[in-house]
């Protein structure tokens, strides 16, 4: 029996019907053993202002402490003007302060995308990995997820139903969990 694995999955939208909520949850429904995937939402976090670093809203110590209790981290990032929404730099601006105290150190981490537009949020993600290499996490490279055309690749329930993206999902959540592990030893 492996040892459990905390999963934190964080979608780049606030948006209530977000098919990058929906493909974290795609994710969770895999049920895979000894691993659990909570999804934090970024709603009601605030902008970061530099002036209150040392004074961080609850909400930003939550997160904070959600990270770093995470194993490992899955990001779904949405594709806004061929990059990440600000919603979501916002949210890793907010937990890789004050300097020194960044939440995100070393944590392994995985990347996927679902957007309306056929490229998949291919743009974002490269700019999304550009932050980690600041943040000094530790990407997964393969199998890039980038689920284009998201108005298809998911149902009026917002399940994910293109097949491909789905096993490619699975694969990735396998990458994630076998990288963390081997991390870990
Ligand atoms: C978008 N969208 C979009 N799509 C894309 O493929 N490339 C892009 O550059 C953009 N740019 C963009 C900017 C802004 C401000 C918005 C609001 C939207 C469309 C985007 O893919 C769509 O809204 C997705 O549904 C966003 O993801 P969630 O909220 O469903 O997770």
């Amino acid at each position: 029996m492996n040892e459990p694995l905390k999963i934190l999955g964080i979608p780049g939208s606030l948006r209530l019907a977000s098919y990058n909520r929906a493909a974290l949850a795609a994710a969770q429904g895999l049920g895979m053993e000894s691993v659990t995937l909570e999804i934090f939402d970024l709603e009601g976090l605030p902008l970061f202002n530099q002036d209150k670093e040392n004074q961080p809203a609850p909400k930003v110590t939550e997160f904070k402490r959600k990270i770093r209790e995470a194993d490992a981290i899955l990001f779904s990032t949405p594709e806004y003007n061929y990059s990440i929404p600000g919603v979501l730099k916002n949210a890793i601006d907010c937990a890789s302060r004050p300097y020194g105290d960044s939440a995100w150190r070393g944590k392994p981490v995985a990347v996927m995308g679902a957007s309306i537009g056929s490229f998949g949020t291919a743009r974002a993600q490269y700019h999304l990995r550009q932050c980690f290499i600041f943040l000094d996490m530790l990407p997964i490279n393969h199998p890039e997820v980038m689920i284009g055309d998201a108005g298809h690749a998911f149902d009026q329930e917002g399940n994910l139903v293109h097949a491909t993206s789905l096993a490619l999902i699975r694969e990735l959540m396998e990458n994630l969990v076998r990288w963390t592990r081997q991390l870990k030893k």
